[in-house]
C-alpha cells in the first residue's frame, strides 16, 4: 500500500473499519456540505511562491502557553479514538509525545484519562464538554488536573448533537444496531480480532471512572444527547474558568463575536472548527470563517484552527490564513486505524515533510513567520 497523505489513510481505513465505525468517523452532519467545505475551500487558498530565499535552516517550531512545540499541530479530541485501533488513545498520546506535540484527550475516550495519563511520557491536554451533570465535570475536572493535565479544551459547539445520516444508515445507531455491528465485526476479521476482541474493554473510560460501573457503547450518541445541556450560557460557565487555573482553549468558535465573548469569558485560546462539518450543516467552513477571527482577537489569544486538514500544506494554508497553531483529527485517526501508532508517526512524517518543502517554496523560515504575507489575495482556482 502506498501512502503519500491522510487519503490514502482514509482508503485504508474505510477497508479495515467496520463500516458503522468509518463513517462515524468520515460522516458529518445533515447532506455534509460543511463537511466538503472545509477540505474544498482550504484547497482554494492559494499560496505566493516564492524562489531563491536561502531556506536553509527552517523552524518549525512554536510556543503555546509558555511552552515549546516541536510543530505547530496538535491530535484533536476524538471521541471512541480506542475503536479505531487497539487503546488507540494509548498509542496516539505516546507518539505526540514522541513528536512533542500535544495529544487532546476527549471526554468520550474509550480509554480513561488515568490510562493514558500513566502510559504518556507528556502531560496531555484534556477536552471537556458542556454536559447537564455538573457532578461528571468537577469530577473530571479534577482528575484531570490530578493527572497532570496541563490545557483545558473546552468544546462549547455541541449543545445538541448534530443529525449524522450516516449514522443511521451504517448501523451506529438505528434499527437492529446492535445485530449490524455485530454481523459487520464479523466480515472484518483483522479489527475484529485486534480491537474488537484484543482492544476491551469498550467503555466511556471517563465516564466509568465517575460513575463506578462499566459504561457500554451501545447508544453512544445517545448518551451524548441526554448528557449535553442547551440551556446554557456563558455566566453559567464561569466556575469552570474559576477553577482550572491552566492556560483554558475554547473550541468551537465560528463568527468574531463569539471569539471576542471567548476572549472576555477568560479563555486563553480559541479552536475556529465547526466540529468538523459534524454539526450546523451549512455553518462556514474553517476556511471561510478564520479571516474575520484572526482580524478580531489576533495577538490576545491564541487561535488554532481544524478542519478538512489532509496534508502538511493544509496545515500551512490555516497557519497562512492567521491560525497560530492546527488541530488534527479524522486525518489521525484514519492513520491509527490502518497502522496503529507506526500509522500516526508516519502521518506526522508526511506533514512534517510537506510544512518543510512548502516552507521553502514560499521562502519562510520559521513557521511563526506563516502568515498573509504567503497568501495570494482574490485568486480562487
Ligand atoms: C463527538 O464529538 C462527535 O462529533 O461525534
Amino acid at each position: 500500500m502506498i501512502i503519500s497523505s491522510a487519503t490514502d489513510y482514509r482508503e485504508a481505513a474505510r477497508s479495515k473499519l467496520p463500516p458503522f465505525l468509518f463513517h462515524y468517523l468520515d460522516g458529518g452532519a445533515g447532506a455534509e456540505q460543511t463537511l466538503r467545505g472545509n477540505v474544498d475551500d482550504l484547497q482554494q487558498v492559494r499560496l505566493r511562491q516564492r524562489v531563491l530565499q536561502g531556506s536553509e535552516q527552517l523552524d518549525l517550531s512554536t510556543e503555546w502557553f509558555g511552552v515549546k512545540q516541536d510543530m505547530p499541530l496538535a491530535l484533536a479530541p476524538v471521541g471512541l479514538t480506542g475503536m479505531f485501533a487497539r487503546r488507540g488513545e494509548v498509542q496516539a498520546a505516546r507518539v505526540a509525545a514522541e513528536r512533542n506535540i500535544p495529544f487532546i484527550q476527549s471526554t468520550v475516550s474509550v480509554c480513561s484519562l488515568q490510562e493514558v495519563a500513566s502510559q504518556s511520557s507528556k502531560p496531555i491536554w484534556f477536552q471537556l464538554y458542556v454536559l447537564k451533570d455538573r457532578g461528571f465535570m468537577r469530577d473530571v475536572l479534577q482528575r484531570a488536573k490530578a493527572l497532570g493535565a496541563t490545557t483545558l479544551v473546552f468544546t462549547v459547539d455541541m449543545p445538541v448533537p448534530g443529525a449524522r445520516y450516516r449514522d443511521a444508515h451504517s448501523g451506529m445507531s438505528g434499527p437492529y444496531a446492535g445485530m449490524r455491528r455485530m454481523l459487520q465485526a464479523m466480515l472484518h476479521p483483522r479489527w475484529a480480532l485486534d480491537v474488537g476482541l484484543l482492544g476491551r474493554p469498550h467503555d466511556l473510560g471517563n465516564i466509568s471512572a465517575y460513575r463506578g460501573h462499566v459504561t457500554g457503547l451501545a447508544d453512544y450518541i445517545g448518551w451524548l444527547g441526554n448528557n449535553f445541556d442547551p440551556g446554557i450560557g456563558w455566566k453559567d460557565l464561569q466556575w469552570i474558568r474559576d477553577e482550572w487555573q491552566g492556560p483554558m482553549v475554547i473550541k468551537g468558535i465560528l463568527e468574531a463575536d463569539d471569539a471576542r465573548e471567548a476572549l472576555s469569558f477568560g479563555a486563553d485560546g480559541i479552536v475556529v472548527s465547526n466540529h468538523g462539518g459534524r454539526q450546523l450543516d451549512g455553518a462556514l467552513s474553517t476556511a471561510q470563517a478564520l479571516p474575520a477571527i484572526v482580524d478580531a482577537v489576533k495577538n490576545k489569544m491564541t487561535i488554532f484552527a481544524d478542519g478538512g486538514v489532509r496534508t502538511g500544506t493544509d496545515v500551512f494554508r490555516l497557519l497562512a490564513l492567521g491560525a497560530d497553531g492546527v488541530l488534527i483529527g479524522r486525518a489521525f485517526v484514519y492513520a491509527l486505524a490502518v497502522h496503529g501508532a507506526a500509522g500516526v508517526r508516519n502521518l506526522l512524517a508526511l506533514m512534517e515533510k510537506d510544512l518543510r518543502t512548502n516552507m521553502v517554496l514560499t521562502g519562510v523560515k520559521s513557521v511563526r513567520d506563516i502568515g498573509p504575507d504567503v497568501l495570494v489575495r482574490g485568486v480562487r482556482s
